[in-house]
């Protein structure tokens, strides 16, 4: 039986997970998770249901209510409805990880994530995805850059959407959320032990892309050399 491979991909706000996950995925063939997505639906649907994150008992229970889908690895979507779009939002960035430092949220979306692993080759990207997620992955990769540097990239993302926003604000915004998702007693935001870590700071996309899709090469490279 053909073994899959798995590749995780952690790190802060803006160190370049996501589009480098996605750009490498595509390249490579393999399949993306987007874990952080999925933190975002929920705290979508909390916040549009108008439950704060100091009420875990009601929180458990609407979380019964709440069906999440991911179409194609790409689309998410909550009890039948589109949100991939809705859950970028800086409403959203503000309250997300008061939300996912929840044992009750994170256990919810525990088994979702792991079942994705048996039947594809996978790039799996967030915070935990090789502490925590897939402790057993291949290859594990932390990315990290200054936090400037980390403002400055998802300011101009948000720029060309034409959100409304100061750059203080997302700075701040960025720093706020890296020292709640870095100091929660679950699922800390940290590197595996075994994980290689790359500072992205002074890196335009297309060299941490090459770097990484190397580093991916030479393991996938080893892992069929044991197979055979
Ligand atoms: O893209 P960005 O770095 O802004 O954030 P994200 O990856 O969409 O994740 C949003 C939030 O979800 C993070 O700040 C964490 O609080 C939480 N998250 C998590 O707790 N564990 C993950 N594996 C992924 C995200
Ligand atoms: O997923 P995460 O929050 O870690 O970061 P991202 O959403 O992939 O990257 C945030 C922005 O930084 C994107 O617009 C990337 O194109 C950009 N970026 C960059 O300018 N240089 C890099 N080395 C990595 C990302
Ligand atoms: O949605 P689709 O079947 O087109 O593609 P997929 O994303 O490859 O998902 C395969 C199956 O796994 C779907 O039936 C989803 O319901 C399920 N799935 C899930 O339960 N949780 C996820 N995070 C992703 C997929």
């Amino acid at each position: 039986m053909k073994r899959h491979v798995i590749i995780t991909i952690d790190g802060p706000a803006g160190s370049g997970k996501s589009s480098v996950a996605k750009m490498v995925a595509q390249r490579l063939g393999f399949a993306y998770l987007d874990s952080g997505a999925i933190y975002r639906a929920v705290a979508l649907y909390l916040l549009q249901k108008g439950i704060p994150p100091d009420d875990e008992a009601q929180i458990e229970e609407s979380l019964k209510g709440m069906n999440i889908h991911i179409k194609d690895l790409q689309r998410i979507y909550v009890n039948g409805n589109d949100v991939t779009m809705a859950i970028r939002s800086p409403q959203v960035d503000e309250v997300v990880s008061s939300y996912a430092a929840l044992p009750v949220v994170r256990r919810r979306l525990f088994s979702l994530q792991r079942d994705l692993r048996d039947d594809r080759d996978l790039i799996a990207e967030g915070r935990d995805m090789g502490t925590v997620v897939f402790p057993d992955a291949d290859l594990k990769i932390f990315l990290k850059a200054d936090a400037r540097t980390r403002a400055i990239r998802r300011w101009k993302e948000l720029m060309e959407r034409g959100v409304d926003i100061s750059f203080d604000d997302v700075y701040y915004q960025i720093v706020q959320r890296d020292e709640k998702d870095a100091n929660r007693k679950l699922s800390p935001l940290m590197p595996a032990e075994d994980a290689i870590i790359l500072d992205t700071s002074e890196l335009t996309l297309e060299e941490v892309v090459d770097k990484v899709t190397e580093l991916i090469k030479d393991r996938v490279l080893q892992v069929k050399r044991c197979e055979t």
